[in-house]
């Protein structure tokens, strides 16, 4: 029995189909240096037909890529499958991972295919992605919901056309943990050249069951687990990558395959997910939520001391808690900087991306004490916005409050290289400056949701904040980070307004797929 199990990462691709949680190329291609650094096996890096955006950011990722398999989703239609072929050409290996829809519902209402057009569309797109590797995953889409004997046809048929792996994707998250283990074994057992692929488990969180259904199917023979970093994705989400890795080691007794993945990186890779994608993690969120090792009460703290396995079952090292304390400050050199950056995955093209981001650091190691790695991710991120082409930049800003006063703000922004100074009242200063930003951009689009995180401890703590736009149906997330929260809010409410200009992408699972 294979031993392995493999863990394919689609934080890049499901992950960034939250609503609001899209990256740029570059923050793709840092986050995908850490998935090869905790030896992910496959890396999704996107849907390379969605737009030329994520072709690029595909390409990037699989240039910059060694160790892991880089892989582009591509939907069953020709033009689909030559995007992601010409994709990951320069990956060291690639896949192509296609998809059909099996489930009646999807296939009478969305596709309007009957179940043979359906067998044929999968193999045919399946035959010529093995044009470009023989690496190739078929999903039958909301496999969760379809006839288990129409599965066995499509499955059976996309084998022969030269599938390597076979992912069954509860693609609505409806799914029961015994049933979803139940249809693995019998799709593996009733499949007569099951042998020749390997079985994935693709799960949804809308009832929660998400890891639990990952689980069942890794019991009944599943080796590939596909799910996502703090488990970001469609809607409730994917199977939480920590989780899914950290159950099966910690219950090695239950399971009779491992991953390969370096755990320690598990709470570093989580940090800057949740910093570029501006989604914090619950503080009671398994494994990399700030309470995850925290023992509160007094019977606890006392049998910790005493014996630490009377109440925990996992150390906090393992998952790389306070494995990143290296703290940089304002005496840090140039070198010193680099390097650990370095090692958070950030290479510089330039010596020119290099100083302006030094001199950043060292701007805000003037404001800030000590300087940790959360604080470099949140930099770096800033920096490259600030680089990126974009429409509307902030230049400067003052905003003022008393007791008793209105608060008001005066913010100098740039639009298409334009400079315009606006002051404005409002309830708080961060009030104040959105209204003087939006007397300058009339974008009309509604606020849905403001947050602020603290990225560190301490009230010299940098404050991340995620503003949500919404206009016309759109949704998209602006990410701002400052010592400042005025001016954290003013960054991140900028960043919003250029994400709602930028252009739209295909969403794989809302085309028809003919
Ligand atoms: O949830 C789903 O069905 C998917 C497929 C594209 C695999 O994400
Ligand atoms: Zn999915």
């Amino acid at each position: 029995m294979d031993k392995h199990l493999r863990i394919f990462d689609t934080t890049l691709r499901d992950g960034e189909q939250s609503p609001g949680a899209s990256m740029t190329t570059a923050e793709k291609v840092r986050i995908a240096k850490l998935l090869e650094k905790m030896k992910v096996d496959i890396i999704e890096a996107g849907f390379a037909a969605a737009s030329p955006g994520d072709y690029d950011a595909v390409s990037q990722v699989a240039a910059a890529i060694v160790d892991s398999t880089v892989c582009s989703l591509a939907r069953a239609i020709e033009t689909d499958i030559h995007k992601a072929g010409e994709s990951i050409r320069k990956a060291n290996s690639g896949r192509i991972h296609t998809f059909l829809a099996t489930s009646a519902i999807h296939m009478e209402s969305k596709l309007c295919m009957t179940p043979d057009e359906v067998v044929e569309n999968a193999t045919r797109a399946v035959k010529l992605a093995r044009q470009y590797t023989d690496n190739v995953e078929f999903s039958p889409e909301d496999a969760g919901r379809s006839d288990p004997e129409f599965l066995c046809r499509v499955i059976e048929a996309t084998i022969s056309a030269g599938a390597t792996t076979i992912n069954i994707p509860d693609t609505v998250g409806y799914t029961l943990p015994e049933q979803f283990g139940g249809l693995f074994k019998y799709l593996i057992e009733n499949i007569p050249n099951s042998d020749k692929a390997i079985f994935s488990a693709h799960t949804h969180n809308d009832l929660g069951l998400a890891v639990a259904n990952a689980l069942a199917a890794v019991k009944n023979g599943a080796r590939q687990v596909e799910c996502t970093i703090n488990g970001l994705g469609e809607r409730a989400g994917n199977a939480s990558l920590e989780e899914v890795v950290m159950a099966v080691r910690t219950r090695n007794d239950q399971f009779e395959c491992d991953t390969r993945i370096d755990t320690t990186q598990i709470v570093p890779i989580s940090r800057l997910v949740s910093t570029i994608t501006g989604f914090p993690v619950q503080p009671n969120k398994a494994i990399v939520g700030a309470n995850a090792f925290a023992h509160e009460a007094g019977i606890h703290q006392d049998g910790m001391l005493k014996n630490p396995e009377t109440y925990e079952i996992m150390r906090a090292e393992d998952v790389g808690w306070n494995a990143n304390r290296m703290v940089l400050g304002k005496h840090s050199g140039r070198n010193a900087f680099a390097a650990r950056l370095k090692e958070l995955g950030v290479d510089f093209d330039t010596q020119e991306e290099l100083n302006q981001t030094f001199k950043k650091f060292k701007e805000l190691a003037d404001k800030k004490h000590e300087i940790f790695d959360e604080d470099l991710h949140a930099l770096v991120s800033d920096t490259a916005f600030l680089q990126a082409d974009e429409r509307l930049k902030l230049i400067s800003m003052s905003s003022s409050s008393a007791t008793g006063e209105i608060p008001s703000a005066t913010v100098t922004v740039s639009l298409d290289g334009e400079e315009h100074t606006e002051t404005s009242s409002g309830s708080g200063q961060v009030d104040a400056a959105f209204k003087a930003i939006e007397m300058v951009t009339q974008h009309n689009a509604e606020l849905v949701l403001y947050s602020v995180n603290s990225i560190t401890s301490g009230t010299d703590a940098q404050g991340e904040v995620t503003v949500r736009l919404e206009k016309e149906g759109r949704v998209v997330n602006g990410h701002g980070a400052d010592v400042d929260i005025v001016i954290a809010s003013a960054k991140a409410y900028v960043n919003a307004i250029n994400n709602l200009v930028s252009p739209v992408k295909k969403h794989p699972q809302l085309s028809r797929a003919v």
